[in-house]
């Protein structure tokens, strides 16, 4: 979801050139403020080269985000995930990227993250804090299942956020630039740049599937039962809600 949304906003914000947004692979054009990996310019070292308007990429839970970030009142877009996919796809990219810990078996993975203990911490604590801020700041708050169902409505919705009137053609465009298949095939977009001892897209590709359900695939019916016991007692306070199909 944020590789899309980048590739989205990127196009958005060039009116649609994708010759554009081709120039470079996604992490070069967009910053990852947090990214520190050895031997390779930091996040926030990228960051401080870039001339404004610079689009930066994070996953910090809003607890954790540098407080500027509010008291500048930047322009933050925030996408969630339904936790069954977001836990599938997560394992998936924990196995084929190097750079984050081995997830183990999926039976493993199932208790990790229910427990929280992925990197960039709980799922629950993530959604629920922007969510709760999103009306006391600048924050679009956008949800994949959405982005799968009506691709060319939440493009419009994301233009308008960041102030763009894109005409028609424009935004159909965009809708195809950005579809899965095609960002699949995009060499500056599919993360194929990384050299294959950080990301070994033969164990699993960075662009997977990017379905709504996948999930049902991968969860017996024993861990649905425990997951959504789970997710029943955790979301018992929040007025977020989430879909699980289409
Ligand atoms: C990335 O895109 C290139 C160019 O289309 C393609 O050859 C390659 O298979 C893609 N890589 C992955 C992992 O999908
Ligand atoms: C990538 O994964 C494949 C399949 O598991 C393996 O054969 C290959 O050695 C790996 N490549 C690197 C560079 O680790």
């Amino acid at each position: 979801g944020t590789t899309w949304t980048q590739e989205i906003v990127d196009l958005i914000h060039n009116g649609g050139d994708v010759k554009n947004s081709e120039r470079a692979p996604t992490h070069i054009r967009f910053p990852f403020i947090e990214w520190i990996f050895p031997s390779v310019v930091s996040g926030l070292e990228q960051a401080n080269e870039m001339p404004s308007p610079r689009i930066l990429k994070t996953h910090l839970p809003i607890h954790l985000l540098p407080p500027s970030f509010l008291e500048k009142n930047c322009k933050i877009i925030y996408v969630a995930r339904n936790p069954k996919d977001n836990m599938v796809s997560y394992y998936h990219f924990q196995r084929m990227n190097k750079g984050l810990p081995d997830p183990g078996t999926w039976e493993e993975y199932f208790e990790t993250f229910l427990a929280g203990k992925v990197c960039w911490g709980s799922w629950y604590d993530h959604v629920k804090g922007w969510w709760e801020a999103k009306d006391q700041h600048r924050i679009l708050y956008l949800f994949y299942e959405e982005m799968k169902k009506n691709p060319k409505h939440e493009i419009q919705k994301l233009a308008e956020f960041m102030g763009k009137t894109l005409d028609d053609k424009v935004l159909e465009k965009i809708v195809h630039h950005t579809s899965f298949d095609v960002m699949k095939q995009n060499p500056m977009a599919n993360y194929s740049s990384i050299p294959t001892e950080v990301m070994n897209h033969s164990i699993s590709p960075f662009m997977r599937k990017g379905t709504v359900g996948d999930w049902k695939k991968h969860f017996t019916v024993a861990q649905n039962e425990r997951f959504d016991e789970d997710y029943k007692e955790k979301m018992a306070d929040t007025s977020l809600t989430f879909h699980f199909q289409l």
